[in-house]
């Protein structure tokens, strides 16, 4: 399973890389609006440093809505870097678009998906991935969990292509799910990575290794 993180916070990416499990980088308008990253020419560079940064696939968001709109801004970003994957929102001009980026061969990220047919969509237009957002759909009562065993058990009836991006990923019990799921990506914060670190009794362990050392070799 690939780890991508969820930030467009580069000492968060350089942690993650530093790490040594990074596979990729997803963003979108928030995240880099949380960053404070304002105007075309800023957020164009940030994705550049990013790339940079990273050895892996970058998910860089459109803003437009309109079919031409899309694949402008989808062009130029795909342009920046050949990590770049152009992230396309679920909407009737976002499958259009995903159809012709992908037979211009521009990899692409289906962004908000909330159900199987969505998924199915985006896998028929070409989509490299999807992005089924789980925490969101938890939020509103709704079983993310299994929105993503529905997607893995689709597209491997039909053996589709396209990659099960887990988004909105909350917490390591998410990401071990999405794991025994079969999801090809998780995308979460770097929270989440470096949660799977931890557990008391590792730390008690070490502890105890590290004093009973210390008592013969002073
Ligand atoms: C996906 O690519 C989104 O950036 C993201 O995972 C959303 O997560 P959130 O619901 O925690 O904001």
């Amino acid at each position: 399973m690939k780890f991508f993180i969820d930030t467009a916070n580069l000492k968060d990416i350089q942690e993650a890389v530093e790490l040594g499990v990074l596979d990729g980088v997803t963003t979108n308008p928030s995240l880099m609006a949380k960053e404070g990253i304002r105007g075309t020419d800023a957020v164009m560079s940030h994705y550049k440093k990013i790339c940079e940064i990273v050895d892996g696939d970058v998910s860089a968001e459109v803003i437009a809505t309109d079919y031409e709109g899309i694949i402008r801004e989808g062009e130029a970003l795909a342009e920046l870097h050949p990590n770049i994957v152009v992230k396309v929102p679920m909407i009737r001009e976002g499958v259009k678009a995903i159809k012709y980026f992908s037979e211009k061969g521009i990899k692409t990220n289906c962004t908000l998906i909330f159900t199987a047919g969505q998924a199915l969509l985006a896998a028929k237009a070409g989509a490299t991935y999807v992005s089924p957002f789980v925490g969101r759909l938890d939020d509103i009562g709704a079983d993310g969990l299994q929105l993503i065993q529905q997607i893995v058990d689709i597209f491997s009836n039909y053996g589709y292509p396209t990659q099960v991006l887990a988004a909105s990923v909350r917490h390591v019990p998410h990401l071990i799910q999405c794991a025994e799921l079969g999801a090809d990506v998780v995308t979460c914060p770097l929270s989440v990575i470096t949660g799977l670190l931890n557990h008391p009794l590792t730390d008690k362990g070490l502890a105890t290794f590290l004093a009973d050392h210390a008592k013969v070799n002073g």
